[in-house]
């Protein structure tokens, strides 16, 4: 079994030119969660004047429909997004730095280390109020300013996410310039620090690679990989990054291999074709390509 966490209306939308009405934000929320996905990674608490498209995060969270053992995550920078979220009634957030201090600075306006003490209060309040904390770490492959990340860099970030108390540590190739062997050496050195269990995967596909690089992190144990429905996703923070693994076509790979996911695929499929009408544009999954023509 693999979980799929699926960042759509987060990474995906936070990326797009044009504003998505709120209500088809939210309308795509309840679309995923009806796939069997158990994950969806809603919206995002950060400041509206950094990410104006999520600036309709509470409106978002406090219309989608809860669905009993989903987890609705959503991305929090600091304190202030965290009492946002509270507020509308999240439950689970994640927090989000980098392995590259030059990156972290043009996404979040603090070095790698300010981030970590940025979030311990989070984490602190989150653990009282009994709410779910997931971790990010980007550039885990590359930086679009710095170049090459060094491994050692990865790890420390992604223990440090743990031993603060996030029980996810999701390693992010922001940029998408990871290739097999690099994500599965990446994988095996935190993997060595912090527990398989407590770790995802999560890979933008700007070269194409995202769906091999997966394969390679698969065969080395990671059972969570996140996705996004049709391709979407990108942080706008990250010269040249482009969409995420599109969810469809990773079930479609996982499926083929035997591994269950719990997701109905056509039902993702038509959601996929859906938003690409709502966002004008053509879908970035080869499944949902695939299955309009065939
Ligand atoms: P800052 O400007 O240094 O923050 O930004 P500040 O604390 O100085 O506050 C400045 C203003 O923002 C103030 O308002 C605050 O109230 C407001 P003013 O007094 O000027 O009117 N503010 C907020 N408003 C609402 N919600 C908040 C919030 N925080 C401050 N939470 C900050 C620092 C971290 C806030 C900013 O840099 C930020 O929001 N960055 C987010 C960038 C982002 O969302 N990037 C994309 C997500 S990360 C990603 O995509 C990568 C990932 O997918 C993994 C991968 O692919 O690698 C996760
Ligand atoms: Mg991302």
């Amino acid at each position: 079994m693999v979980r799929i966490v699926e960042v759509g209306p987060r990474d995906g939308l936070q990326n797009e030119s044009a504003m998505v009405p709120t209500a088809a934000k939210i309308e795509l929320v309840d679309r995923l969660s009806a796939t069997g996905l158990r994950t969806v990674e809603a919206t995002s608490f950060v400041s509206p004047k950094w990410v104006p498209q999520l600036a309709d995060a509470a409106e978002v969270f406090a219309g989608i429909a809860r669905r009993p053992g989903v987890a609705y995550p959503v991305l929090v920078p600091n304190l202030q997004g965290y009492e946002r979220a509270r507020a509308v009634g999240a439950d689970e957030v994640a927090v989000f730095t980098a392995a590259s201090d030059a990156f972290n600075r043009r996404n979040t306006n603090a070095g790698i280390d300010e981030s970590l003490e940025r979030f311990a209060p989070v984490l602190e309040r989150a653990r009282v109020d009994g709410v779910r904390v997931r971790g990010y770490v980007s550039t885990v492959l590359g930086c679009p300013y710095q170049g090459a990340v060094p491994l050692a860099d990865v790890v420390r970030v992604a223990r440090a996410l743990h031993a603060m108390g996030c029980y996810e540590v999701s390693l992010g190739d922001t940029i998408g310039v990871g290739t097999p062997a690099k994500a599965r050496d990446m994988l095996r050195a935190v993997a060595a620090e912090v527990p398989m269990p407590a770790l995802a995967i999560h890979f933008h596909d700007t070269y194409g690679q995202a769906l091999a690089n997966v394969l390679a992190c698969l065969e080395e144990g990671v059972a969570v990989v996140d996705a996004a429905v049709s391709g979407t996703g990108g942080c706008p923070y990250a010269r040249g990054a482009s969409g995420n693994l599109a969810t469809e076509d990773l079930v479609y790979m996982l499926h083929g291999l035997g591994i269950a996911t719990g997701v109905d695929l056509d039902a993702l499929v038509d959601t996929g074709a859906w938003l690409s009408g709502i966002l004008g544009r053509a879908t970035g999954s080869r499944v949902t390509r695939a299955r309009a023509t065939a």
